[in-house]
């Protein structure tokens, strides 16, 4: 540990500029053929991520945790679960990321803690008034839960234990909130910080961000746009860019945040290499969102706007332009992402098929070229869509509690290698833990490499053009007037255009550096370039 780092140049840290690549650990690389991936499983594919050309990973949680929201449920915030390896592997995983020169974001799941974690296991025993139930959010209450909040997963935010006290869990029953403004609870996550920076962890992205702090009254919610209390992606989603302002949303996004984030820069400042905090918010607005990233608090914020965004040129250019005017605004850095393991993928959101492979390629094209960095995540640069998983496969606790599809379609694991399941995901034969489409045969890692048309090849090709001025060009751009279908913009030396419209549009001079499809003196529809 260093400080004052001499290699450190405010403005010029590593993640202003970064391709970060999610990982979402069961479902990556199964090392041990149990069908499940894991930590030996993720070091063994590093090579496979360095050469797609990214500068870090992003690792979903991999503590010790009963599983019940993969991960997102952590038992204990200082080891590995057995289910993908130890810390003695984590350790391993880290070394050799650093040999090939790439960054690891460590998932931090600050909000709420697994109801299998020795704190919540000691409140449940101590019982009412105890100093163990004030690191959560108990509350009595005679007639029915204590508040009108919904769970993000559906159904009340509040379980009644056997004593007649409720908790709070904003997520499943099995992840009750902790109370932050208990310092108990901060001083911990300090101690878990520590922890894995000590082991070299170069940033950590932060879940829940904006739901540590609630309202300290715990008052009802007041509902509007004829929604439920829940408030979440999904619901944001239905809701119009410029109503997105109007939620009163008691449990989230509270002033008192911030000061656990200007704790926690504090803490990483006295690290060299300049280890970052990434926030995952689902804030209403820019605006909200620059919170997160002024100078004494994180390093970025995930930027949702884009991924909410429909198929639509003029929304896409007021996501460019809010978002680049808001993180200016407080001299943060802007992040970009399409996908998560949260979401529809990406070219199932533009339509799926062949339309929505070369919108997505289109997108993630011009993100590639917009100045701050880009979050990919995993299977994307294969093209994979959003698989429809039989019921019977499901896991996510969001279908469990609402019965809906959730979020399984986006987390069926990678595709490597072969003919058939599991495609080279893991030394056993058949299908690993949520069953792959035998389809994936064509879309395997293998079988797009080497072939110069494929989507693998385009998005190498990408990060390599990327890289050659990504972080040479500055951080301004000049947006263009191309159409109302069309979004443009000129940033140094290339200008970037995108037609989201259906007729070919006429291009400006220049070269063509980057093509994420066919394009001759017009750009087709559903088509981006980088002109020089
Ligand atoms: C956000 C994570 O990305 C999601 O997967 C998880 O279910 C919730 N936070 C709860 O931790």
């Amino acid at each position: 540990m260093v400080l004052n780092d001499p290699i450190h140049v405010h403005g010029q840290e590593w993640w202003r500029h970064a391709v970060t690549y999610q990982i979402y650990p069961r479902s990556f690389a199964d090392g041990n053929g149990d069908g499940v991936g894991d930590v030996p499983g993720i070091t063994s594919r590093l090579p496979y991520l360095r050469d797609l050309g990214v500068d870090a990973v992003w690792i979903s949680p991999s503590y010790t945790s009963p599983q019940k929201d993969h991960g997102y449920d952590v038992a204990d915030y200082f080891d590995i679960d057995p289910l993908f390896g130890t810390l003695g592997d984590a350790d391993e995983l880290l070394e050799r990321a650093h040999e090939l020169g790439l960054k690891v974001i460590v998932d931090l799941v600050p909000n709420h803690t697994s109801s299998d974690h020795a704190w919540f296991q000691a409140a449940l025993a101590a019982g009412p008034g105890s100093p163990e139930r004030a690191r959560y959010l108990f509350r009595d209450s005679e007639d029915g839960p204590p508040n009108n909040w919904m769970s993000v997963f559906g159904g009340p935010a509040w379980t009644q234990v056997e004593d007649g006290q409720w908790y709070l869990h904003l997520f499943d029953s099995s992840q009750p909130d902790l109370d932050w403004r208990n310092p108990e609870v901060g001083d911990m996550f300090v101690d878990v910080l520590r922890f894995w920076l000590d082991r070299g962890a170069d940033g950590f992205r932060v879940d829940v961000a904006h739901g540590l702090l609630k309202e300290e009254s715990l008052r009802d919610q007041v509902v509007e746009h004829g929604k439920t209390a829940s408030s979440d992606a999904r619901d944001l989603a239905d809701v119009p860019l410029v109503e997105r302002t109007e939620r009163d949303e008691p449990m989230w996004d509270q002033p008192e945040v911030h000061d656990v984030y200007r704790r926690w820069h504090e803490v990483l400042s006295k690290y060299d290499g300049d280890r970052m905090l990434v926030a995952e918010a689902w804030t209403q607005s820019p605006e909200s969102m620059a919170r997160y990233i002024r100078e004494d608090e994180m390093s970025q914020a995930f930027n949702f706007a884009w991924l909410l965004a429909p198929w639509s040129a003029s929304e896409f250019t007021e996501v460019i332009t809010g978002t680049l005017a808001a993180t200016e605004a407080v001299h943060g850095s802007p992040t970009w992402v399409l996908s998560n393991h949260d979401v529809d993928r990406h070219v199932s959101r533009y339509g799926g098929g062949a339309t929505g492979l070369a919108r997505a390629k289109a997108a993630t094209l011009v993100m590639l070229a917009l100045p701050g960095s880009a979050y990919l995540y995993q299977g994307e640069e294969l093209g994979l869509e959003q698989v429809d998983v039989a019921p019977e496969f499901r896991q996510d606790p969001f279908w469990l509690r609402t019965g809906e599809p959730g979020r399984d379609g986006c987390r069926v694991p990678i595709p490597w290698s072969g003919d058939e399941p599991p495609f080279g995901f893991g030394p056993t034969a058949g299908q690993p833990w949520i069953p792959q489409p035998t389809e994936w045969a064509a879309l395997t890692v293998a079988a797009q490499e080497g072939d110069p048309g494929s989507t693998l090849s385009f998005y190498r090709a990408a990060l390599a053009a990327r890289r050659t001025f990504a972080t040479t060009s500055g951080d301004e751009i000049e947006m263009l007037d191309l159409g109302a279908d069309v979004v443009a913009f000129r940033r140094d030396a290339v200008t970037v255009v995108l037609n989201c419209g259906a007729e070919p549009v006429d291009l400006p001079a220049g070269e063509v550096l980057m093509a994420s499809g066919a394009v001759g003196a017009t750009l087709p529809a559903d088509t981006a370039v980088w002109l020089q």
